[in-house]
């Protein structure tokens, strides 16, 4: 996981996984522009990690506005002298913005939404942070995707559609800029501990016997942390990873590999 010197632009990276893996990445030598709406948290996320010695600013970026996007990557090659890794964290779930979870009761304008940030705001950042990627001889972009870019859930109609779209998006991206030696990747986190399953937990009728149901249905019983996923952001970045591409890499404590919830294995949480 040797990320010294490399370069990253992190979206959504005020809280949750995305502040996590700025904060791994600094530790281990990177230097890190952290980018997100929320700019207190933010700014008092990249403020944390330089009073830990680390290296990182702070930009402002809607991952939806095409000009935001530009001045994003363009800021960066300004103040980190190019971009070795885009880790295209932003995303949100349609439990962040209301409780239209049917097929019946969600919006055009939700659905829409929640595909703007989560697969649009991804397509954008690659687009406007390419050509700064090839100039860098450890290019890679890290895509977010999710144990819901291979299966169903239910109250997911948006944020599965947009996980799915990631799953190909990596793919296409990953043979598209096979020429200019950038590659493309994508982790794929069951359930981790962040403010997002936290509002999709507490919109449940029954939180409790959903967050059980979840981390029963991990072979490993406990959620995932933002550092799980945050070291392995940090393996696809590095160089040691040169050989890995077009990957959607579960990490997911196991549920993918079985159908179950660990009570049939005599297992407790
Ligand atoms: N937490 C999980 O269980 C889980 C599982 C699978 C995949 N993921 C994916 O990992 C990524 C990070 O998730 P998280 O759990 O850390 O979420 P989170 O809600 O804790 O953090 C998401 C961050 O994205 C920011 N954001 C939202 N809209 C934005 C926009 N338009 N532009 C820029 N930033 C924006 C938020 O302000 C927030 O800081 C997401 O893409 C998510 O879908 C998370």
């Amino acid at each position: 996981m040797n990320v010294r010197g490399l370069r990253f632009v992190i979206t959504g990276s005020a809280k949750g996984i995305g502040a996590e893996t700025a904060r791994v990445a600094a530790e281990r030598g990177a230097r890190v522009l952290v980018s997100d709406v929320d700019d207190e948290a933010g700014a008092a996320t990249a403020a944390e990690i330089r009073t830990s010695g680390g290296d990182a600013h702070y930009a402002h970026c809607d991952v939806t506005d095409e000009g935001q996007v530009q001045a994003l990557m363009a800021r960066a090659a300004a103040d980190l002298g190019g971009i070795d890794v885009l880790h295209n964290n932003a995303g949100t779930h349609e439990s962040m913005i209301g409780d239209e979870y049917t097929l019946e009761t969600m919006s055009k304008a939700t659905f829409e939404r929640i595909l703007g940030i989560n697969l649009v705001g991804p397509f954008l950042c690659a687009k406007y942070a390419v050509p700064f990627l090839r100039e860098s001889p450890n290019a890679s972009i890290i895509n977010a995707g999710s144990t819901a870019s291979f299966l169903g859930f239910p109250q997911n109609l948006a944020y599965g559609a947009s996980k799915g779209g990631i799953a190909t998006l990596t793919k296409n991206l990953a043979v598209d800029l096979a020429p200019d030696r950038i590659r493309v990747n994508a982790y794929c986190p069951a359930a981790v501990e962040t403010m997002m399953v936290t509002k999709f937990v507490d919109a449940s009728p029954e939180p409790e016997a959903l967050k059980s149901m979840m981390i029963r249905s991990h072979l490993v019983p406990r959620l995932g942390t933002p550092r799980d996923v945050a070291n392995l952001v940090c393996f696809l970045a590095s160089p040691e990873a040169s050989f890995v591409n077009g990957i959607l890499w579960l990490i997911d404590g196991g549920s993918l590999a079985w159908r179950g919830t660990t009570d049939v294995l005599g297992m407790s949480s």
